[in-house]
């Protein structure tokens, strides 16, 4: 059984850790934060991630996995070490490689006079190159030791979704290795004896690759879903009845064609926008990509349309605004579209009333002064307006009466098709959502000659 340093105890290393463990393997989490470390050491997880406090609180139990804030003592022993640390966005869109390059080092000065093997495993999100160019010079620099002397470094990208992370570390889609060597390749597959998904192996490029063209597919079959539905609305067609159709076509799947007001999250318009920098410095320009993040920020302004369409000026109008984090089951707030709808509410003089069954602090944080309703039968009382930005499970159990009971005007504008629209066609709520055109009348035939002459 492999023993494993795991260095960035974020959703990524937590449940990559955890799922490790889980294999037989022995796990040491490594974070700088302090209160992070102190959480985890305890059997807190330090984010919401369904799962993973119960699994943790077993594995620590069971002594397969432990927290710390040495990297030098995590290091000494193990085998492997995954890099799991964050590559936020920069300010030019590029991945900011500080806390990768920091890992490295830490590495590196622990390679010096070190006997037995070490795998060094970029999990991190990076770009292609990243691992070849940046991590294995690093150590080999500070470590005076070259790539292959007493160490390795290979890629296996993540492909965890924040909210069924722990789920998909348990039982991936696929892994994928990238490894310049099939010794390299082998050592890494051995953690992962046990899974029984599809394996990619491949060059550590083509494995950083791979993680940012799979996130550049979510993003465009989201984008597209997006403009498509946004005709459909206009035209009198329900976005939703053409997604269930065409998701039946094997080629086009059923996922990830849900429309709403944009997609958001740490990854998927960060990585959108590195991939874009970087065909771009390549001149290989990806100008779908291009369209696709463009979309993606006006997509938000749907809702202010729709809103207008049903209270005219949106000055002085008291409009609730439910689901702040970027999508139900997470607390995470990065990216989220409710903060570009938040501002242009506020843009428009709107009082906006806010709730979140769980990143209201977190949102708060974003959005300075922003007020936060403690329920959501206070968000909804006396408002004007409803905006559902997130389909929390929450929301969608609101019966449409409580609308009415609560609502100075029962408007209710759904972004993510939280609740049914046959649900919502009665006289209680004014009900509009995005991708949900007003289905018109069909068109009579028109009479014939004859029927005309007999009337
Ligand atoms: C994503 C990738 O899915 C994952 O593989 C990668 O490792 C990290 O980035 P995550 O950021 O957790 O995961 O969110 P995801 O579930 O992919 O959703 C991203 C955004 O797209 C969310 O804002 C979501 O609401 C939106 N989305 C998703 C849609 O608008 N419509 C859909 O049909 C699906």
């Amino acid at each position: 059984m492999g023993r494993i340093a795991i260095l960035g105890a974020g959703y990524v290393g937590v449940c990559t850790g955890i799922a490790l463990s889980q294999q037989g393997h022995d796990v040491t989490l490594v974070d700088v934060v302090a209160s992070k470390v102190a959480a985890l050491r305890t059997g807190r997880v330090p984010f919401h991630e369904p799962g993973a406090p119960e699994a943790l609180a077993r594995a620590m139990a069971d002594g397969r996995i432990r927290a710390t804030l040495d990297a030098r003592k995590a290091l000494q022993g193990a085998e492997y070490v995954f890099l799991c640390v964050g590559t936020p966005r920069k300010t030019d869109g590029s991945p900011d490689l500080k806390h990768l390059r920091a890992a490295a080092q830490r590495i590196g000065r622990a390679l010096v006079g070190r006997s037995g093997f070490l795998t060094v495993v970029v999990k991190s999100t990076v770009l292609p190159g990243t691992a070849d160019d940046v991590v294995a010079p690093k150590l080999a620099r500070v470590s005076g030791r070259v790539r292959g002397d007493g160490y390795e470094v290979v890629s296996n990208p993540e492909f965890l979704k924040e909210g069924s992370a722990l789920a998909d570390a348990l039982q991936p889609d696929r892994i994928v290795i990238g490894a310049p060597t099939p010794d390299a390749a082998n050592r890494i597959w051995m953690l992962y004896r046990s899974f029984t998904c599809p394996r990619v192996t491949v060059d550590c490029r083509t494995a950083e690759m791979i993680k940012y063209v799979a996130n550049a597919f979510l993003a465009t079959k989201v984008g597209l879903s997006n403009e498509m539905a946004n005709l459909c609305e206009r035209i009198g067609v329900d976005w939703y009845r053409v997604a269930e159709a065409i998701g039946h076509d094997v080629r086009i799947g059923r996922d990830f064609i849900r429309a709403g007001a944009g997609f958001g999250g740490s990854c998927l318009p960060k990585d959108l926008e590195a991939l874009v920098r970087f065909s771009g410095k390549t001149h290989a320009p990806a100008r779908i990509l291009e369209e696709t993040l463009k979309g993606n920020a006006r997509q938000p302004l749907q809702v202010l349309r729709l809103l207008r369409a049903e209270l005219g000026t949106l000055g002085g109008k008291r409009v609730a605004l439910l689901g702040l984090s970027f999508k139900p089951n997470t607390d995470d707030v990065r990216e989220t579209r409710a903060l570009p709808i938040y501002r242009a509410l506020r843009a428009a003089g709107a009082k906006v009333v806010c709730h979140d069954p769980l990143a209201g602090e977190a949102f708060r944080r974003l959005a300075r002064g922003c007020v936060i309703a403690p329920t959501v039968r206070d968000a909804l009382e006396g408002a004007d307006a409803a905006v559902f930005q997130t389909e929390w499970a929450e929301y969608q159990a609101i019966p449409p009466s409580l609308f009415q009971g609560l609502m100075k005007t029962p408007v209710v504008i759904d972004a993510r098709r939280t609740f049914d629209p046959d649900a919502m066609a009665g006289d209680e709520v004014r009900y509009r959502a995005i991708g949900l055109g007003t289905p018109r009348p069909p068109v009579q035939p028109p009479a014939r000659a004859s029927q005309r002459s007999a009337k």
